[in-house]
């Protein structure tokens, strides 16, 4: 029989040995043996799997090697077959019979996968097909490196039973200071797949641009699109391209979260439409980093006309159930108008079919529907007021993304000497500071179903290129998507994390991804 070897979220010391170690495959009762005295190396899995038992043995890829994925799994199995091209050179057919087999069957874990390697197969299963695709990115870190000049592909053997702590993993792009076209984010959206991510909240409007086309309102793109932090040219999807990201963050079973920030953030719109200002004159196109200077003008009719072909428009492009209207940092507007103002904008949303989402701040709000989620992004200690408004928030039946700005927002700079970054939210931001928190404990009097899950915000002031989003996200959203999926373990230890993240970094320097070698980890 094989040596069972437990290697849960549990194990410490057995995933530090899984960093790097080897093991020689032997023969596994019952099925072939591959070359006796083969060294094949266990990698380690980003986010941590809630269950791991690695076996003696291996599976090796050869020139039987077949994919068997038909009916639901198909599309996946077309994905795996990319992604193995991508890393081994070798384009494997599909065959029913075929040894690397994806089956959508129930009885797995809900929203997660099972995943078994032993000399004579893969398999990956799951209740559909996106909990397949969770799996194929577990087996993609289980693969050797990518190199097509080797043919030297084998698995180590191991069964993983694998699902989320949260519901909702997520990153936010802000393509508003700065503007990132349609290829920027699918390839963003690639590189937060391989984390098991599965939202990215598009933040689409600011002070400094609007970026999405809107029917009846062109101005909006042909003004407010074409400026940016730095006087920038700007720029904007059109609905059709906004749509082609939808389908593509599809593809990879991540939903789209749109925002349009209001009331305030909304420079870009003023300056766009004089009769939104309440003086209705057009303000100035805004290039500066500052906030909390701009509102949308309340107490008048078409400000709300506005509103709802926004969100009725985007609504209709979206399938993802949440619209994010914002609602931070309004301090241009009263607080009594942006009581009123929330309302009625979260009953817009609802008349659209979606739920509203907004930063913790629209918890002054008194009517919000059940369900509205508030993303908290105050520090993870609440300072002021925003504990207080969590409290009205969970309290009108909310739910909470946990987004604390100390430890999540991956544009804070990661030192001092750093010249990309802002430095507001208790900078520096370590790899190990955006590791060591847990997202319930910021508001431990909540149970964990208050608590949908977490996200790494990344704004853009200081981001101008795709090289500087990946450098800026990675390492650190690693940390934030192990601690959106993986257990809640109070004992885990960023001194384990970081040597399963120096192999992780072979993935994304295969990748291409623009990562900062932080000292924090003994990168390979
Ligand atoms: C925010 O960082 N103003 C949500």
């Amino acid at each position: 029989m094989a040596f069972l070897h437990r290697m849960g979220w549990y194990g410490t010391l057995a995933i530090i040995l899984a960093g790097a170690s080897t093991v020689s495959t032997t023969t596994v009762a019952g099925v072939p043996s591959n070359p006796p005295g083969e060294n094949v190396t266990m990698r380690s899995v980003i986010p941590a799997p809630v269950e791991r038992i690695n076996l003696d043995g291996s599976y090796r890829f050869n020139s039987d090697s077949a994919i068997a994925a038909t009916g639901e799994a198909r599309g996946v199995g077309e994905y795996l077959a990319g992604i193995l091209r991508g890393q081994t050179g070798e384009l494997l057919p599909f065959n029913n019979l075929g040894n690397i087999v994806l089956v959508v069957e129930p009885g797995h874990p809900q929203n997660g996968y099972s995943l078994s390697i032993n000399s004579s197969r893969i398999w990956i299963a799951a209740n559909d097909a996106a909990g397949l695709f969770l799996g194929v990115q577990t087996l993609r870190q289980l693969l050797p490196p990518p190199n097509p000049n080797t043919h030297n592909w084998a698995v180590a053997a191991t069964e993983i039973t694998d699902f989320p702590r949260f519901s909702y993993r997520g990153a936010m792009l802000d393509v508003a200071r700065h503007f990132f076209g349609v290829e920027d984010v699918k390839r963003y959206i690639d590189e937060i797949a391989m984390l098991k991510l599965n939202v990215l909240h598009l933040h689409l409007s600011d002070d400094q641009g609007w970026r999405l086309q809107i029917n009846g309102w062109p101005r909006l793109t042909q003004v407010g699109g074409a400026s940016e932090v730095g006087g920038g040219a700007g720029g904007f999807y059109t609905q059709a391209q906004y749509s082609e990201i939808v389908a593509y963050a599809a593809s990879r079973y991540i939903t789209i979260v749109p925002e349009f920030d209001m009331p305030g953030h909304t420079n870009a719109a003023l300056s766009s439409y004089a009769e939104l200002n309440c003086n209705n004159r057009a303000t100035r196109p805004y290039h500066g980093y500052g906030v909390g200077f701009s509102s949308l003008c309340v107490r008048k009719e078409l400000t709300y006309k506005f509103i709802a072909d926004v969100v009725n428009q985007v609504a209709a492009l979206t399938p993802g159930p949440y619209f994010h209207l914002g609602g931070d940092e309004s301090s241009a507007t009263s607080l009594g108008d942006y009581k009123y103002f929330v309302d009625r904008v979260a009953k817009i949303i609802t008349d659209a079919g979606k739920l509203p989402m907004g930063w913790h701040d629209i918890g002054y709000a008194p009517n919000l529907p059940k369900g509205t989620v508030g993303e908290y992004w105050d520090y993870t200690t609440p300072r002021g007021a925003s504990a207080s408004l969590i409290e009205w928030l969970l309290d009108a039946g909310g739910k909470l993304v946990m987004a604390p700005s100390n430890v999540a927002y991956v544009d804070q700079k990661y030192s001092s000497s750093e010249s990309i970054g802002t430095n507001w939210a208790q900078p520096p931001l370590t790899l190990k500071e955006s590791y060591s928190w847990d997202p319930t404990s910021v508001f431990p009097s909540y149970p964990e179903q208050s608590f949908l899950g977490v996200e790494a915000p990344l704004w853009t002031e200081t981001v101008k290129t795709m090289a500087d989003i990946e450098y800026m996200a990675f390492p650190r959203i690693a940390a934030i998507a192990e601690i959106g999926w993986s257990k809640l373990n109070p004992s885990r230890s960023f001194e384990e994390f970081v040597i399963r993240l120096a192999t992780f970094g072979v993935y994304m320097e295969s990748a291409g991804i623009n990562f900062k070698r932080t000292p924090e980890v003994p990168w390979q």
